[in-house]
């Protein structure tokens, strides 16, 4: 199946810009590629003498990637950004100069219904950002004891119906397996009382979002990232961090309070202005956290 052109657009990328401060022949690691939005920044920031590494989970990303940035200096890998020590030995480059990691989910991976990322997709309950590794969300919630996916839902959903969600799915899966976005997206929407006036976002939401971060295991991802990234970067090297949720920017946040380690550049956490956001309502609920590293750590430790 083709990727098609990007309809992502990057968030904070004059923001990002401005705190990561590339200049030409640096190297830099993208460790979202998504749309390519912010690697195509990069890529005219380092110029012919330097280096941006796309990695991506999602191989439609990278094909993606690779027709659109044909020509410029980026290089692409199909990876787990928490394995960015293992993409630079392949390439053979020992540290780099910037890092940004632009967490979550992208657009394209949101309009593409064959993910299930949406709610009215009648694809499969997916929501893999690597549809080749793991398990679909569609067989967890089948299989699942029902306190395991209360816990998930309200751990990284932080939705608070979600115990009755969970008997909803327990139930319905009794008489029939779970299987699309949309039908699991309606069993959701009526386990959740009706709410006056009526939420500003989709009832399901929240649900769909801890499930997506359970499949994917994004936040071990981000912590163990955040934990090698330092043994790859040079001293003086900085790294991004945008985030879409409280639990996420949590671990950017805490990473970024060992002092010996990184020198925080930005005090509180950058949020969207509001003709960014008027502009594009994804960046509604972004924050980005920039750091830069006190002190190489040896890349043994990684
Ligand atoms: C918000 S989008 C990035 C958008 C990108 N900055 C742009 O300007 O188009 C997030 C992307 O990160 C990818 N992703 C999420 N977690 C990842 C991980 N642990 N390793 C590699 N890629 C990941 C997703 O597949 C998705 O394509």
């Amino acid at each position: 199946m083709s990727a098609g052109a990007s309809i992502h657009t990057p968030v904070l990328a004059a923001e990002v810009m401005r705190f990561l401060d590339i200049r030409p022949g640096m190297r830099v690691v993208d460790g979202t590629l998504g749309g390519g939005g912010h690697t195509r920044l990069f890529a005219d920031a380092v110029g012919p003498d330097g280096l941006v590494i796309g990695i991506d989970r999602d191989p439609l990303a990278i094909e993606r990637g690779a027709t659109e940035l044909a020509g410029l200096p980026v290089r692409f890998a199909q990876a787990n950004f928490r394995d960015i020590p293992e993409v630079l030995d392949a390439l053979a480059i020992d540290r780099v100069d910037r890092v940004l990691l632009d967490v979550g989910l992208s657009s394209d991976q949101l309009a593409d219904h064959n993910r299930g990322f949406s709610f009215d997709s009648e694809g499969p309950l997916d929501l893999r950002f690597d549809p080749t590794e793991g398990e679909p969300a569609w067989r967890l919630v089948n299989r699942m004891r029902p306190e395991t996916l209360a816990d998930i839902i309200y751990e990284f959903g932080e939705e608070r119906f979600s115990r009755r969600i969970a008997r909803r799915i327990a139930t319905a899966r009794e008489k029939e397996p779970i299987r699309s976005a949309r039908d699991f997206a309606r069993l959701v929407v009526s386990a959740i009382p009706r709410q006056h006036p009526p939420p500003r976002i989709h009832p399901a939401t929240r649900t769909f979002q801890a499930l997506r971060i359970a499949v994917n295991e994004e936040l071990k991802s981000l912590r163990i990232a955040l934990e090698r990234i330092p043994t790859r970067l040079n001293p003086g090297g900085r790294l991004a961090v945008i985030s879409f949720h409280s639990l996420e920017d949590r671990l950017a946040k805490e990473a970024f309070r060992n002092r010996q380690v990184w020198e925080p550049l930005t005090r509180g956490p950058v949020e969207a202005t509001d003709e960014e956001i008027a502009r594009n309502p994804r960046s509604r609920s972004a924050k980005l956290r920039v750091a830069s590293l006190v002190a190489a750590t040896p890349a043994a430790a990684g």
